[in-house]
C-alpha cells in the first residue's frame, strides 16, 4: 500500500523522525496554552497522576481536570492515527487524509469533550497544507460535537473561536454546533441524529469520530445502556459511499480485550448491513495499534507516551 504522506514528508513541526517524537500542531499548542492561562488551569495541568488519568464528566471540576490533564494526550492520539509515522495502521492514515482532503465534509465527534480529536485532525491538515505537503483545496466542515458536559462544550467552542482564523488561512472553513448528548438516552440520541441528518445531505463525505470512550462504556459499565444509541448513530450516518468512522482508544486491555471485541461481535451478528470493519486479511478483525512519544505542549522539555488502538469502520450499506 502506497502511503499518501510517507513519514519523510511529515514536517518537523509535527514529527521529529530522528527522535521519534510527535509534536502537536503549533496552532493547537498556542490555543491550548492560551486557554489554560485564561482559565487559570496551570497548576491543575502540572499535577497529573499518570496512574489515574481523568476521564471527564458532567461537573466543572471533572471537566477542568480532563481539559488540563488529558486534552493534549487525546489530541496526540488522534494525530498519531492521522500521521501514522511508524506505518503500523494499514490504510487508516490514507483514509483520513482522503476524507479531509477537501470538499464538503460532515464531521461528528461524539463524545467530543473539548473537541481534542476533531480539532487535532483539522489542525494537522492545516499544518500539512501550510508546509505544502497537502494542497490547499477548499474544505468545508460541518462539525457536530456531541457531549454531555456543558463546561466541556464551552471549552470546545472557545477553542474553535481561537483556531478558526488559523484554519481559514489554510482554506478550512468550519461551521460547528456543540450540543448536549447523553449516549444512554434514546431521545437525546434522536435529537443528535436529527441535528446531523438535517444538514448531512449538503455534505458529500461523512466522518464519525468516537475517541476515548472506554472509561465510560467499560469502567463505568455503561455499554449496555449506550448500545442502542451507538447502533443508531452508525446506522443513520451510513451511506452508499464516502462515510467512515474511526474509533480511537488508548491501547489498554479495557479497549482491546473488551470494548473492541464487543463491536466486532455486534458488526458480525447485527450491524453488517451498515457497518464494515476494514480488514487487512481474511482473519478475524483486530484493532490496529501504534505508539510513540509526544512533546507535552504545556512544558518546554517533557514528553509522554501516546499509545493508540484504533478500528477503522466503513459505514457503507450492503444489500445482504
Ligand atoms: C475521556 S473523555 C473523551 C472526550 C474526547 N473524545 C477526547 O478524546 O478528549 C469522555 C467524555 O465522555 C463524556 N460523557 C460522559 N458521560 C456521557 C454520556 N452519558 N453521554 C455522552 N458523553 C458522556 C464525558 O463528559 C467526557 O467528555
Amino acid at each position: 500500500m502506497k502511503r499518501l504522506i510517507p513519514s519523510r514528508l511529515i514536517p518537523i513541526s509535527l514529527w521529529d523522525d530522528k527522535n521519534m517524537l510527535l509534536k502537536l500542531p503549533p496552532d493547537i499548542v498556542e490555543v491550548y496554552q492560551m486557554l489554560i492561562s485564561r482559565y487559570d488551569l496551570w497548576q491543575l495541568a502540572n499535577s497529573r497522576n499518570p496512574k489515574n488519568p481523568p476521564t471527564g464528566g458532567l461537573t466543572q471540576e471533572k471537566t477542568d481536570e480532563h481539559f488540563a490533564q488529558a486534552f493534549d494526550g487525546s489530541s496526540a492520539r488522534a494525530q498519531l492515527a492521522l500521521l501514522d509515522p511508524k506505518n503500523e495502521l494499514a490504510e487508516i492514515s490514507n483514509d483520513i487524509i482522503v476524507i479531509l482532503s477537501g470538499n464538503k465534509v460532515s464531521v461528528t465527534d461524539a463524545p467530543c469533550g473539548a473537541g481534542a480529536a476533531a480539532f487535532a485532525l483539522l489542525a494537522n491538515i492545516a499544518e500539512l497544507r501550510r508546509n505544502e505537503v497537502l494542497p490547499r483545496m477548499p474544505l468545508d466542515i460541518f462539525m457536530v460535537g456531541a457531549e454531555i458536559s456543558e463546561p466541556a462544550r464551552k471549552y470546545a467552542q472557545d477553542i474553535l473561536v481561537e483556531l478558526r482564523p488559523k484554519l481559514e488561512a489554510q482554506a478550512i472553513f468550519v461551521e460547528a454546533i456543540f450540543r448536549e448528548w447523553d449516549v444512554t438516552c434514546s431521545l437525546s440520541n434522536t435529537d443528535l441524529i436529527q441535528c446531523i441528518t438535517q444538514r448531512v445531505m449538503d455534505y458529500n463525505k461523512r466522518l464519525l469520530i468516537i475517541a476515548n470512550f472506554n472509561g465510560f462504556l467499560e469502567k463505568e459499565r455503561k455499554r449496555k445502556d449506550a448500545e442502542r444509541q451507538i447502533e443508531e448513530l452508525f446506522r443513520h450516518l451510513s451511506s452508499t459511499d464516502n462515510s467512515m468512522a474511526i474509533w480511537i482508544e488508548p491501547n489498554m486491555n479495557r479497549a482491546t480485550e473488551s470494548l473492541f471485541p464487543w463491536i466486532f461481535k455486534k458488526v458480525k451478528e447485527f450491524w453488517s448491513r451498515f457497518v464494515i470493519i476494514k480488514l487487512e486479511s481474511k482473519l478475524e478483525p483486530m484493532p490496529l495499534n501504534t505508539s510513540t512519544e509526544f512533546r507535552l505542549p504545556l512544558s518546554d522539555s517533557n514528553k509522554s507516551s501516546v499509545r493508540l488502538s484504533i478500528i477503522p469502520i466503513n459505514l457503507i450499506r450492503s444489500r445482504k
